[in-house]
């Protein structure tokens, strides 16, 4: 089995707890050979558990080192510079979301991907989780009737005030968990939206960006695709739910369970509407009893997707990226249409 000649850029929260575990997990395909961060306290961390070459400045790790394969998870405004640079160099990139802070950064990422001929994947996780596999299953065995509506919910109550808090280095909730989110979305619905509608708010956060991020997106299909990302909700939303013409389903995080609320179409007759103007015995409403049948699937019952085994499949096996650039373009595309709509 290859090995890929593997760098870290950015030791923090993700790079740390994620990144550079899972490369140590898969030493059969990955040899972590260096990492980059300005703060020096952080290679001390990495010196006590591998021999990975330490660099503060990437381009020295670069020039040095000269990784097959680069992870970039330094703060977002500055991914464009760094994975251009890793690109230029013969590098393949592996960069965290969202990929830029904006759109023509995006672009000109995905440009000097294919001018160079090298690969570049984005890590969206949301994708990858045993909800987001079991949602997709639940929706192709077609028991809840055409779907029409998506809704994901973020909420929790945070005055942020880390980098995340701030514009000028891409932070803001529609850039952060929008990037998943808006994946998520794609990913279920499978279409391409051909209109939006956002409002972005400042309200509980600390810093200067979004933190409150309404988005109802219409795709080709007509499908309804409903974000509320909301860090000022003293009450939580629900987290996901999928409504068709037949039923609905639900997350229920606490159960660890979709909740499923269905009927057959068979069992009803196909009904009408009446055209006249007085209702009978002046009664609205239609006394029919659905026959309603409630599921309850464990998530359990679905694995989720090993992001650092599609890695490994793209970067070395030439297999198809788990996310695309088109997919990832189209991600930042509609974070981009947000804020010109919510101006
Ligand atoms: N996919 C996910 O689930 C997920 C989760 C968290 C963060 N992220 C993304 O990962 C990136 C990093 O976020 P984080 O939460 O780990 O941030 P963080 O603040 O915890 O860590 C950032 C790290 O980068 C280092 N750094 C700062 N400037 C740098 C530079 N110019 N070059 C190299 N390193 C630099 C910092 O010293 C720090 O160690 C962001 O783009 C964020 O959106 C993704």
């Amino acid at each position: 089995m290859k090995k890929i000649k593997t760098a870290i850029i950015g030791l923090g929260r993700i790079g740390w707890q994620f990144h550079l575990p899972e490369l140590r997990k898969y030493s059969d395909r990955f040899i972590l050979a260096a990492v980059c961060d300005p703060l020096q306290e952080r290679h001390l961390e990495v010196q006590k558990l591998c021999d990975a070459a330490c660099f503060c400045d990437y381009l020295d790790m670069l020039k040095t080192v000269r990784p097959e394969l680069v992870v970039v998870a330094s703060p977002t405004h500055v991914h464009a510079e760094q994975v251009i640079a890793v690109l230029e160099q013969g590098g393949d990139v592996f960069c965290d979301k969202p990929i830029a802070q904006n759109l023509s950064l995006a672009d000109a990422m995905i440009q000097t991907t294919r001018r160079t001929g090298r690969k570049l994947m984005v890590y969206q996780p949301h994708r990858a989780t045993n909800i987001a596999v079991g949602a997709r299953e639940i929706i192709s065995r077609g028991i809840l009737g055409p779907i029409y509506m998506i809704k994901i919910s973020l909420s929790a109550y945070v005055r942020r005030n880390d980098w995340q808090a701030w514009r000028q280095y891409g932070g803001g909730m529609l850039n952060n968990f929008g990037a998943h989110a808006i994946d998520q979305l794609l990913y279920l619905s499978g279409g391409k939206v051909k209109r939006l509608r956002c409002h972005l708010r400042t309200i509980a956060t600390l810093g200067d960006a979004d933190d409150v991020v309404k988005l109802v997106m219409e795709t080709e299909h007509g499908l309804i695709l409903d974000l509320d990302i909301n860090m000022a909700a003293a009450y939580g939303f629900e987290n996901l739910m999928i409504l068709g013409k037949h039923g609905a389903l639900r997350y229920d995080d606490e159960k660890k369970a979709f909740m499923l609320r269905i009927y057959n179409p068979a069992m009803l007759d196909c009904g009408s509407a009446s055209t006249e103007l007085a209702t009978k015995d002046r009664n609205y409403g239609n006394a029919e009893k659905i026959p309603w049948e409630e599921l309850s699937i464990p998530v359990s019952n679905y694995a989720p997707v090993n992001f650092y085994e599609k890695v490994y499949d793209y970067m070395a096996l030439d297999k198809l990226p788990f996310v695309s650039l088109d997919e990832t373009r189209e991600v930042m595309r509609i974070i981009d249409e947000c804020r010109r709509d919510s101006v």
